[in-house]
């Protein structure tokens, strides 16, 4: 097909500039440029610099969405500065003028370019980013079934941008937690057979006050990834691992609170909120608020408590008494529990990659071909 020429436009970009070093404050700076409308913001950016101002901070390297460097919010959105085209910011912009600022969640460098290191690359060290080699080590390569590859592929998909960092509200609140981009490398390992410390790096993660009950599932790390990652499934993915195949129940109480909350519902077709805390540490049964675990939780958590009284977010018969929902809605809630909870397996495997195994009888139990990222095809192989 002949391609389309498109003539040169002009298009705006209003850069957020701040030089820690300079002890001036950030401001906008605005320049107009002339390119294609297909053409990225980072060339954008790059003739900016080139025209007008040699001084505009920005890293870039591959310019072609592989290295994972050119990470900005362009209009407010994490995205790559090479992966997003001119005509489609001036789209989504608020005023016709393209905004580009710095990533969130990490200290800015200079202008665009953010210390990655004090906190992305942190985090990912954190999680032990390497294989640990089951022992014995064969004498020739190991064998790994399909399914277990396609199954991390989605983790290895990750270019290592930080765009997902930059959008996390749980890191926001708590700079400590680990965050989606280094949980999903943590399931790159655990999710691959040969590596022999899949119960101990779980516990770990689970039993880290900011590891992986620390996500509060708000999908910003999902819809930020630039190449569909999907960090918070990958963190799903960990927990289910964690609580339900090797059971284990941290100090956090984390998955304890997952099964009460799934149980509550079950039973009562909403959330119970007065409830949840103390089956979460008591045990789930009417007679969990009475552990002396539970007791403890209470007393401590009585100021929230106090404050949503007062402000009316919970009345006092709200809290003794279960809502109430009709018997019929009740019953299908009940039938979409019995559909999960009654299949053979759980649907733990990954179904990010498309396509169909060249050999007829595939791997044994490889799943079957769902929509994922075009072009990812099984026998890609593990790079990251
Ligand atoms: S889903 Fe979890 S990890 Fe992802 S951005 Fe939200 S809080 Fe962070
Ligand atoms: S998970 Fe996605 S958004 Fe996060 S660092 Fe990797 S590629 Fe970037
Ligand atoms: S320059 Fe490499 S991802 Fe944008």
């Amino acid at each position: 097909m002949a391609e389309v020429h498109k003539e040169p436009q002009e298009f705006t970009l209003r850069i957020r500039r701040y030089d820690p070093e300079s002890g001036e404050p950030a401001y906008w700076d605005e320049h107009t440029v002339e390119l294609e409308p297909h053409r990225s913001v980072l060339e954008g950016i790059l003739q900016a610099r080139a025209r007008f101002d040699g001084s505009i901070g920005i890293r870039c390297s591959c310019r072609a969405a592989i290295c994972g460097s050119c990470g900005v919010r362009i209009n407010g959105q994490p995205g790559l500065a090479c992966h997003t085209h001119l005509d489609k910011a001036v789209a989504s912009s608020r005023d016709g003028v393209i905004e580009v600022e710095p990533m969130g969640n990490m200290p800015v460098l200079k202008d665009l370019i953010v210390d990655m290191d004090q906190v992305h690359w942190k985090k990912v060290q954190r999680v032990t980013p390497w294989l640990v080699n089951k022992q014995p080590i064969p004498e020739r390569e190991y064998i790994v079934p399909a399914y277990n590859m396609v199954d991390v592929t989605q983790s290895m998909a990750c270019i290592q941008c930080g765009a997902c960092v930059s959008d996390c509200l749980s890191m926001e609140v708590d700079p400590l937690f680990i965050g989606p981009a280094a949980l999903a490398k943590a399931y790159r390992f655990v999710g691959d057979p040969r590596d022999a410390q899949q119960f101990e790096r779980l516990k770990d993660l689970a039993e880290d006050p900011h590891g992986i009950y620390d996500c509060t599932h708000c999908f910003k790390c999902i819809e930020a990834c630039p190449k569909g990652v999907a960090p918070m499934n990958q963190i799903m993915r960990l927990r289910r691992m964690a609580g339900d195949v090797h059971g284990i129940n941290d100090r956090n109480n984390g998955h304890r609170h997952e099964i009460v909350f799934a149980h509550l519902i079950r039973d009562h077709g909403l959330l119970w909120e007065a409830e949840l805390l103390p089956r979460s540490y008591g045990g789930d049964s009417f007679f969990g608020k009475f552990h002396p675990a539970a007791g403890a939780e209470l007393v401590s958590s009585l100021p929230a408590i106090t404050k949503a009284l007062v402000r009316g977010k919970v009345t006092p018969m709200g809290a003794l008494k279960p809502h109430k929902l009709p018997k019929q809605d009740l019953g299908q809630i009940h039938s979409i529990y019995d559909k999960v909870e009654g299949r053979e397996e759980p649907y733990e495997l990954n179904l990010y990659v498309t396509g169909y195994d060249e050999d007829e009888s595939g791997a044994e139990g490889m799943p079957s071909a769902e929509t994922g990222t075009p072009g990812m095809e099984p026998e890609e192989s593990p790079s990251r």
